[in-house]
């Protein structure tokens, strides 16, 4: 599973570039499932999660191939549409991939899918979206297999604010005859990155508000060339890392409107933030300040995939802080790491007391999910003297080269074999 070995306690300074985004890439490969034609992917992050999912669509008859973070793929000729690699359950694509599949082929199935295991995760929602839309759905252990009845556009109003259940529903609907609207929408970047490339593709997609998303069904979808924006929250994840460890650095090839309560949090950790049209820097003491609460929640509000790595901000913050966890069940699973690391840190309920402490030691710690092994490479740059991160192929999930970045911003930092 890889691990990385940190000497701690050095102030950061350099610049780094943001990687194509994940959370972007993932629905982005599941579309691409109904598209006949080659499609060009630019700033395609290498990231495992993005070979997990290509493997799996290669069952379909799907073909790609990289050039260097050039991904071509063409599902022109599909020849399968009942999937069962237990690949699946590596990640949360599977169930996106049923709307695509059966919109093209009339029927499908997959593993039903899994990914960190950072809460329940469950998949009634999906399901749900998918029948209301004429695609009949039937669960049978962990498969889940469907069959197009009449492929019609509905109104759909989602009872939770869900990311993946908003894209399947837009993919769902794409192929669809006549008109879907889905009320309570997420409003996460990566939806309207799902949409602006099904339009560039042929389809007929509007956010008509915040939370309102139509959907004009379309006969076909058309190969194209797309370049992924960046990762927020490898971006968030670089930025928090310059704040724990002091000093300052820039982060290039990113959004900041899509960043604010991030950049708000650390700036109220007493951070400096300077922002410019496609980089953000940061200047941070090495003193740091609590916060009294931050509570996750769907976009805007502050995003989940970056409560770990505050929480190894906030350890060594002088005072309280609490973070709310409103999302996930299981999000705090890098706290006894962070605890062996000299952390002061309780959980109650969904929420963590972080209690500052003076300095964090290096320790042998392991990743168990994607942000809370990110969260512990930062306690790394922060901690005094060495620490080692096991099962890092976690972070190799949704990073593309950790170690590589951090050196960039002064780090001393190497992935051992
Ligand atoms: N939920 C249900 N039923 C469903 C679907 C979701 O109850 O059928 C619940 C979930 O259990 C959760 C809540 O709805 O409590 C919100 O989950 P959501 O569906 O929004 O999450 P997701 O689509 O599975 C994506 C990202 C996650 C990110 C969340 C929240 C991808 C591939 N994954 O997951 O990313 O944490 O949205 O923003 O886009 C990560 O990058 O580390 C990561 C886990």
């Amino acid at each position: 599973m890889g691990s990385i070995e940190i000497i701690g306690g050095k102030q950061l300074e350099g610049e780094v570039r943001i990687q194509g985004s994940k959370n972007s890439l993932v629905p982005i490969l599941a579309a691409t499932l109904m598209i006949e034609g080659e499609v060009c992917l630019k700033n395609c992050p290498r990231i495992s999660d993005a070979y997990d999912v290509l493997e799996l669509m290669a069952e379909t008859g799907c073909s790609y191939r990289w050039e260097n973070d050039i991904l071509y793929i063409d599902a022109s000729n599909l020849n399968k549409s009942s999937l069962h690699s237990e690949k699946a359950k590596t990640n949360r694509v599977s169930v996106l991939m049923l709307g695509a599949l059966a919109g093209r082929m009339g029927c499908a199935g997959v593993v039903a899918p899994g990914g960190c295991s950072i809460g329940k995760r469950p998949v009634d929602k999906h399901i749900e979206v998918l029948n209301s839309l004429g695609i009949r759905t039937k669960e049978k252990e962990d498969y889940i297999s469907c069959v197009v009845e009449k492929h019609v556009g509905n109104y759909i109003r989602l009872n939770i604010k869900s990311v993946g259940v908003t894209e399947n529903a837009v993919i769902a609907a794409t192929l669809a005859k006549g008109t879907t609207v889905i009320a309570n929408a997420a409003r996460e970047p990566e939806v309207d990155t799902l949409c602006d490339f099904l339009n560039k593709a042929g389809a007929k997609i509007v956010r008509i508000e915040p939370g309102i998303i139509m959907v004009e069904g379309v006969k076909r979808l058309f190969g194209i060339e797309y370049t992924l924006p960046s990762d927020r929250i490898v971006a968030g994840t670089y930025l928090t890392a310059i704040a724990a460890a002091g000093g300052v650095g820039t982060i290039k090839n990113i959004e900041y409107r899509h960043m604010e309560k991030v950049l708000e949090v650390l700036e109220n950790t007493g951070c400096r933030i300077f922002k410019f049209k496609n980089e953000i820097s940061v200047f941070a003491g090495k003193k740091k300040r609590s916060i009294d609460i931050i509570t996750t929640g769907p976009y805007p509000g502050f995003p989940t995939d970056m409560q770990s790595q505050i929480i190894a901000l906030l350890a060594t913050a002088q005072g309280e802080s609490v973070i709310s966890e409103k999302v996930f069940e299981s999000r705090f699973m890098v706290v006894p790491e962070l605890i062996k690391m000299g952390a002061d840190i309780s959980i109650c309920n969904d929420s963590a007391h972080i209690r500052g402490v003076e300095r964090l030691n290096g320790a042998v710690v392991k990743a168990k999910e994607l942000r809370g092994g990110a969260a512990l490479v930062i306690a790394g740059l922060v901690a005094e003297g060495k620490t080692v991160i096991l099962n890092t192929g976690y972070i190799k999930r949704g990073y593309v080269d950790i170690a590589k970045d951090l050196r960039g911003l002064g780090a001393d930092i190497k992935e051992a074999l």
